[in-house]
């Protein structure tokens, strides 16, 4: 049996994880961690509690660096669905992971379908030369542009290092109208709005054709078999893996 702690408990991820966890016959939720009314208000509170062998986490941006760096440095393995880590930050918990060897799967999206949807955005991108991202999310996300959106620029530009060749000198009269610019030139472009829970478009060009590759998340339940399979993945290997893709 996996013990499983849910840190992010009463977030709208955390009550699904939970539900989904408890309900797999091979493991169970030992901790519900959660600074706003949680059963524990904190990991350290937790782990002095209970044994935990993979805490999941579903926090927000400004959290997650902190709780990975206590886990990875406390014996817990953790599975990371909290967007918003920086490229150093993610370097440094592959360290951490990897000389305390303890597993950390880092997941921008746990959605079978949208990691299917960047790689197939890496597949084109070997075609194209002009590419762009638009992400579209609920109102209520904190952090811009999406994790997804970042890991699919940089899985895109591992495939072409020649995105934007040949467009002409850009002026921007209004600032932003763009997009921000990302890996190689691929411009991403952040929608928030109510309506929508998770999508994104990523759109190639070259003369005389355009390819649009697109996925829709319409309900949390579809990140649920990822979180499942990212879980006994850690249980099983001790390992830093960044990515559902690496595992599926
Ligand atoms: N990887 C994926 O597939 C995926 C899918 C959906 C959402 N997300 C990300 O998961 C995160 C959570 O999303 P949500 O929609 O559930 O948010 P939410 O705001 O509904 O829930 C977050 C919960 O975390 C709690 N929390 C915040 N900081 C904490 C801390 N330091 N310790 C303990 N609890 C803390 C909050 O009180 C809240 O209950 C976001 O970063 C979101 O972008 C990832």
């Amino acid at each position: 049996m996996i013990n499983v702690a849910v840190c992010g408990a009463n977030g709208k991820m955390g009550q699904q994880v939970i539900k989904t966890v408890n309900d797999a016959e091979d493991m169970t939720v030992v901790a519900k961690i959660d600074i706003n009314n949680g059963e524990f208000a904190t990991i350290k509170d937790a782990k002095d509690s209970v044994n935990i062998d993979i805490l999941v986490d579903f926090t927000q941006p400004k959290s997650i660096y902190e709780n990975a760096l206590y886990c990875l440095s406390n014996g817990i393995n953790i599975v990371i669905g909290t967007t918003g880590l920086t490229d150093e930050q993610i370097n440094e918990l592959k360290k951490l992971s990897e000389s305390n060897k303890l597993g950390c799967l880092i997941a921008p999206n746990f959605s079978t379908g949208a990691v299917l949807m960047m790689k197939f955005a890496q597949m084109a991108a070997k075609y194209f030369n002009n590419a762009e991202i638009i992400e579209l999310h609920h109102n209520q996300k904190k952090d811009a542009p999406s994790g997804t959106a970042v890991k699919t620029a940089q899985m895109m530009a591992e495939a072409n290092n020649e995105f934007t060749t040949g467009n002409c000198a850009e002026v921007e009269t209004i600032q932003g109208a763009r997009g921000a610019n990302s890996y190689n030139n691929i411009h991403i472009h952040s929608v928030r709005m109510p309506g929508f829970m998770a999508s994104q478009e990523v759109i190639f060009g070259s003369n005389g054709q355009t390819l649009k590759i697109r996925h829709d998340s319409t309900d949390r339940e579809c990140y649920m078999p990822g979180v499942l399979l990212g879980i006994r993945h850690i249980a099983e290997n001790k390992k830093f893996i960044y990515g559902l893709d690496n595992i599926m």
